[in-house]
């Protein structure tokens, strides 16, 4: 069967570690699909909502902390977007828990059209140039990633 959404080369930023993280945020997508498919009660659906939550502020961490690492010019700029998602999510989730008409599709659409937007137009940007300063500077990168 289809997933609700499938990884392709397409959303591939070039750099394994990234590329893994977003793997897993598109299998949690997945099981939130599955959960409102499913008619999963409000307290399970809770919980694949706050593990996505949770995971997504992982990932976040990590990719801003590359950055900084390896002074990444457009860290403020590409932050600032990892901020408003997160208040946009905060926003759907407060809505969802006060409003019994409301539903997780309402989020769930939300977060697969951002993730994929973002991820080909900002994080792409940040892989190209993680790889071109990997080669400029073997070092940093080596010991971030074990490589
Ligand atoms: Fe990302
Ligand atoms: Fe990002």
């Amino acid at each position: 069967m289809k997933e609700f959404i499938e990884w392709s080369d397409a959303l591939s930023v070039g750099v394994h570690e990234i590329d893994d993280q977003h793997k897993e945020l598109l299998k949690m997508l997945n099981e939130l699909n599955k959960a409102i498919e499913g008619g999963w009660g409000k307290d399970a659906r809770k919980e694949v909502i706050d593990k996505l939550v949770e995971y997504t502020r992982v990932h976040f961490t990590t990719e801003e902390s590359v950055m900084s690492i390896s002074n990444y010019p457009d860290i403020d700029a590409h932050k600032k977007q990892h901020e408003i998602l997160i208040d946009a999510v905060h926003d759907y989730i407060k809505k969802y828990e006060h409003d019994p008409h409301s539903s997780s599709y309402d989020l769930l659409f939300f977060l697969k059209r951002w993730l994929t937007e973002h991820i080909i137009k900002s994080d792409k940007r940040f892989g190209e140039f993680l790889i071109k300063s990997k080669n400029a500077k073997k070092s940093w990168f080596r010991r971030l990633f074990g490589l």
